[in-house]
């Protein structure tokens, strides 16, 4: 496990847009797992200036996304679906059966799930996945609790989890579904390297429980650990606040 610590939020971002950029040309079929939230959003635009001379192919790569809101599909503005299509998708050349996603409006959830887990094995797996992570430790939607699910399934999403996500619904949280599709832990622990993205002093409680309070299903990102090949990036503002605990 490696840790970096970078000035700021668009330093953090221009660094690992850049490394991104240079495995997509030099492995130009990549399989990359990306996340939604504020926190890649410095992320996206980085690889969107990066790519926008015309200098970076992205026809051969393949995305998945980690998770979606139930109920909710391409055309709603509250989607995660939207949100990586005017972030990111929209401003490069993935191909459009590149890009894998959950779909919150299936009618049978199960069976979206084992599409889902067989659409990442017929790609040969993720080689990157990108993760942000939530003020209470969860990672995609995989929430503290007694236990967690290996494979991708339907989460109850927190309390504090829909106050979080309230921003992409005109901040009304009564709009914010309670159920997420989400990869599950075990499908991350499967990616070949792991990236966590961690900005601000708000998830200060949650990175120090990553990197000091041992393995538990309380702390899901804390899984994150076990894994042979996780880099963790974070910016100031959230190595001091760390620093104060
Ligand atoms: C959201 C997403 C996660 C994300 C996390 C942090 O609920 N499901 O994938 O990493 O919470 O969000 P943010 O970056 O907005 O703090």
């Amino acid at each position: 496990m490696t840790h970096e610590t970078f000035a700021s939020e668009l330093d953090l971002a221009t660094a690992l847009g850049r490394r991104i950029i240079d495995i997509v040309r030099r492995h130009p079929a990549v399989v990359l797992a990306l996340p939604t939230g504020r926190t890649p959003i410095a992320l996206y635009d980085e690889l969107v200036r990066l790519t926008r001379p015309g200098q970076v192919d992205w026809s051969s790569v393949k995305t998945f996304n980690l998770d979606e809101f139930v109920g909710l599909g391409a055309g709603d503005a509250g989607s995660y679906r939207s949100f990586m299509q005017t972030r990111l998708f929209n401003h490069i050349n993935l191909r459009a059966e590149h890009i894998n996603f959950l779909d919150g409006r299936a009618s049978d959830i199960e069976q979206e799930c084992a599409r889902y887990e067989g659409a990442i094995a017929a790609a040969g797996g993720i080689d990157i996945m990108i993760l942000g992570i939530g003020a209470n430790g969860h990672v995609g939607f995989n929430e503290p609790g007694e236990t967690l699910v290996a494979h991708t399934h339907k989460a109850e999403l927190d309390l504090e989890t829909r106050a979080s996500n309230a921003w992409c619904f005109g901040g009304d949280i009564d709009k914010v579904p309670r159920e997420a599709l989400t990869i599950g832990m075990g499908t991350i622990l499967k990616a070949r390297a792991l990236v966590l993205m961690g900005t601000g002093e708000s998830k200060a409680e949650a990175v120090h429980a990553v990197l000091t309070g041992g393995v538990t299903t309380r702390v899901p990102a804390s899984f994150l650990t076990l894994h042979p090949q996780v880099a963790m990036m974070f910016d100031q503002p959230l190595a001091d606040a760390i620093a104060t605990l």
